[in-house]
């Protein structure tokens, strides 16, 4: 009789009560004895995600080949978990030990008790330090990127955008304004979203920033920390809502973080606004900065152009870099200005520089989402680069279903009730 083809698997495994290394070396004896297993990962310690206030994780992966089918599986690793003495507490609580199925051979998995990738794969530091140990060459059903092109490090809290730069990590930001957008955003190894009162121009339809509110940040920030509820969010102040002083701002500051559940807050402008930045700092509200052509003083400006190119806009621009760092920021955007000055700025600060048409020296990158996704088929700045065309697949999905409605082709028996 012809033996049933093996499956190959990864598990991560945790644990954060009790003999937390004790526990792990239990549940692999007891994986093994009932499957091969091929590769053990050395233990990572971590911080729980959702739930901080808990002891810190010890995690561990293992590769493993078997006959058994997936929900077979899974049901070794629940009689395991309980053979360890794992007790119910609250979800995402602390766990003598949690085994979870990561990747399959067989690819994607959806069942009403299993779902293989889990979402927030990605979006884990060490899963992907897992993956990467021991099986780089395995593709993620959920994106199809293979794991070891998957070089990001996401970002966990303020401190690490510091980390970064000095690791020589480039930090990779994207806007973002609501749940949709976010869950999918949260599955990827991005490194923070910004929730940007861009959301003036391609959500309201605005000609500028200038008419947002901090009720309509509050509305979409919320929306975005539901979707992604592990991920590093900022979000902008919105014009005249820290300007005007820094009682101001304080009050606004307060609000976006404490309605929203952001983890920063962005201002823009220089020396002019450092005490505001100051003050937000000293009450324990993480800053980021923003310079170069800052949207909220287009009018100002004369409109959107390149700022910072001359001697003494470029002088201008780095003394203010200079002057909200010694405020406290932990990174600033730099947006519309030359290379040779985002270089300077970059070396000069050990803050990080999200760059927005301000070249390959910032030490990140942020784009609008809608523009990066090509959502908007009218519009097409020198800096953006489109890595989809989703109008064009909006415009033909639209079409497609007009056309069966007309033509009868839609709903289908398989779609209708009886
Ligand atoms: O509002 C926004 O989206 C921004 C980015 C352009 C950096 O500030």
């Amino acid at each position: 009789m012809a033996s049933a083809e093996k499956i190959g698997y990864v598990l991560a495994l945790g644990s954060n009560v009790g003999d937390r290394h004790a526990n792990l070396q239990q549940a692999i004896r007891a994986l093994g004895a009932q499957t091969e297993i091929v590769k053990e990962s050395r233990i990572l310690e971590t911080w729980p995600i959702l739930i901080r206030a808990q002891g810190r994780f010890l995690n561990q992966g293992i590769y493993l080949v078997t006959e058994k089918q997936p929900d077979e599986l899974l049901a070794i690793t629940r009689a395991v978990e309980q053979q360890i003495g794992r007790k119910k507490r609250i979800k995402n609580g602390p766990r003598e030990i949690d085994i979870d199925i990561i990747w399959s051979s067989v690819g994607r998995i959806v069942s009403p008790t299993l779902r293989v990738p889990h979402p927030f794969n990605r979006a884990r530091e060490w899963v992907r330090q897992i993956m990467q140990e021991l099986k780089p060459d395995a593709i993620d059903a959920e994106t199809g990127v293979v794991w070891q092109n998957i070089t990001g490090k996401s970002i966990m809290n303020v401190n690490d955008f510091v980390k970064k730069k000095a690791a020589g990590e480039k930090i990779t930001v994207v806007t973002c304004y609501d749940y949709a957008f976010a869950r999918l955003i949260a599955r990827t190894s991005l490194d923070a979203i910004l929730v940007g009162d861009s959301l003036g121009n391609v959500i309201q339809g605005n000609p500028n920033t200038l008419a947002v509110t901090v009720d309509d940040m509050i509305y979409h920030a919320r929306m975005v920390r539901r979707g992604a509820p592990q991920a590093f969010i900022v979000v902008d102040m919105p014009f005249m809502s820290y300007q005007t002083g820094v009682a101001d701002a304080l009050r606004n500051a307060g609000r976006l973080i404490k309605e929203t559940g952001a983890d920063a807050v962005k201002l823009e402008g220089g020396e002019n606004i450092a005490p505001q930045i100051r003050a937000l700092v000293e009450s324990g509200i993480p800053v980021m900065g923003h310079l170069g052509l800052t949207p909220q003083s287009v009018l100002a400006f004369g409109g959107y152009k390149v700022q910072g190119k001359s001697d003494t806009a470029s002088a201008k621009i780095l003394g203010d870099a200079k002057a909200i760092e010694a405020a406290g920021v932990f990174g600033l955007v730099l947006e519309m200005v030359p290379v040779a000055l985002t270089a300077k700025i970059s070396q000069a600060l050990t803050v990080p520089t999200i760059g927005i048409g301000a070249g390959d020296k910032a030490d990140g990158q942020v784009l609008v989402l809608n523009d990066l996704l090509g959502l908007d088929p009218d519009f097409a700045p020198r800096f953006v680069r489109k890595y989809a065309d989703l109008s064009g697949q909006v415009f033909t999905a639209l079409e497609n279903y007009a056309a069966d409605v007309r033509q009868g082709n839609f709903p289908a028996e398989k779609e209708s009730f009886h």
